[in-house]
């Protein structure tokens, strides 16, 4: 897939599939349901590194993982996050960091949270030759100024901002935009008013397609589950079951048996 591909099935009405992943082995998972795109996101901080937020990750940390992810070699647009503070100190320093990710990590675009203020970052980018996909609504790299995870646009005048920056980013050269935890007809409005494709989380049924954190859908993140977050499968109580019987069956002397030894 590249980023033309993934406008192409809004333009087709085809809904767009897209997943995080954090290394080869999260990566090698998705391929058999053949998402569009992959993401590589920041809440590895939290989902991977166990920090309390995705403030702390590093662009060492996530080259590191997206290069994982990229080797497991899957059909889909792996995207990587700018984390935060890589972006939005200087112009510099954005081209500089999105081009490690292209250069480094072998990805084909990155994400950027933010809106009409960061669309000249978007728009140097493209014209450096990286496609870039937005992030607006609830933005976790602003969780300190924003003082909690909330859904976002609730008013007409926050509305109306929220397409002006989808409209912004648009403009500037996005090929889509993230949009997060906002009420569902918001996706909907967001949706109609802007050509290049609205990816939703939290943003209800009517967006271009759907991202969800492959550790939330999975059962793999035990924290604090925000709504839209569906558990599609308890990985994680099987993991660990599976992990306690290994550990009973090593102190009785059941395991290794002799099926299982030379
Ligand atoms: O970092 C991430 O996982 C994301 C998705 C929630 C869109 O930005």
């Amino acid at each position: 897939m590249n980023t033309e591909d993934i406008k192409k099935l809004k333009t087709a009405g085809k809904k767009i599939v897209a997943i995080t992943a954090y290394d080869w082995a999260t990566a090698s998972l998705c391929r058999d349901a053949g998402p569009d795109i992959v993401l590589v996101g920041d809440s590895l901080s939290m989902v991977a590194l166990g920090y309390d937020t995705t403030l702390p990750v590093t662009m060492d940390e996530m080259v590191h993982h997206a290069k994982a992810v990229v080797r497991a070699g899957l059909a889909a647009l792996i995207v990587a996050d700018m984390p935060f503070m890589s972006f939005n100190v200087s112009a510099e320093s954005a081209v500089y960091n999105a081009g490690r990710f292209i250069k480094e990590a072998g990805v084909k675009a990155v994400k950027i949270e933010g809106g009409i203020g960061l669309s000249p970052v978007v728009r140097l980018l493209v014209e450096r030759g990286i496609p870039v996909m937005g992030h607006i609504g609830l933005t976790p790299q602003d969780i300190l100024v924003m003082g909690g995870y909330k859904v976002q646009a609730k008013t007409p005048e926050k509305i109306e901002l929220l397409i002006k920056d989808a409209k912004a980013l648009e403009e500037a050269g996005a090929f889509s935009v993230v949009l997060e935890c906002v009420p569902a007809e918001v996706g909907k409005l967001l949706s109609d008013s802007i050509g290049i494709p609205v990816i939703g989380i939290g943003a209800g049924p009517f967006c271009d397609g759907q991202i969800m954190v492959f550790s939330d859908l999975t059962g793999l993140y035990e924290k604090k589950k925000a709504k839209f977050v569906k558990v599609y499968a308890d990985a994680g109580t099987v993991i660990k079951d599976a992990v306690r019987k290994y550990a009973d069956e090593v102190r009785n002397g059941d395991f290794p048996d002799k099926e299982h030894s030379y």
